[in-house]
């Protein structure tokens, strides 16, 4: 399977829980490497466009109010298939609907604030990891471990 590249973002809830070396630890487990890690608080102009695509959903304004809520952790995930891993590490959207032993299932409260965010496809994945990292602030790295 390809190496590839994935957007996770750690959302407001799961900072505020205290649970970003959990979220990280799960994704270090199961071969997703950080290659780059950021703490920001975004703006809502950044999340508007992060979240473009999902404008005319009814739920649109109150995810733009969420994640913009507190900080939040950008990550850059590089492993084998790591889109479609880092979705399966994550579980269901609706933490109700996840499955067992996934970050939503385990760590979040709601369909809305549900912990993590994951890149659903390869493409959009370039896209997500562009909008909040320059190449020069990915680092690639060996695992000795
Ligand atoms: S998915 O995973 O993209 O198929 O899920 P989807 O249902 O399309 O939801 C897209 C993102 O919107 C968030 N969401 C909500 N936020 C607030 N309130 C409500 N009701 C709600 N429903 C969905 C959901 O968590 C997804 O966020 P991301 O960051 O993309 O995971």
């Amino acid at each position: 399977m390809a190496i590839e590249r994935t957007l996770s973002i750690i959302k407001p809830d799961g900072v505020e829980k205290g649970i970003i070396g959990k979220v990280i630890a799960r994704f270090e487990e199961k071969g997703l490497k950080p290659v780059a890690i950021r703490l920001a608080q975004l703006s809502k102009a950044e999340a508007e466009g992060f979240y473009a695509v999902h404008k005319a959903r009814p739920f649109f304004a109150d995810l733009v109010k969420f994640m913009t809520s507190g900080p939040v952790v950008l990550m850059v995930l590089e492993g084998e298939g790591a889109v479609a891993k880092n979705r399966e590490i994550m579980g269901a959207t609706d933490p109700a609907k996840a499955a067992p032993g996934t970050i939503r299932k385990d760590f979040a409260t709601n369909i809305e604030k549900n912990t993590v965010h994951g890149s659903d496809s390869p493409e959009n994945a370039k896209i997500e990891v562009s909008y909040f990292f320059p190449e020069v602030q990915i680092h690639a790295y060996e695992w000795k471990k």
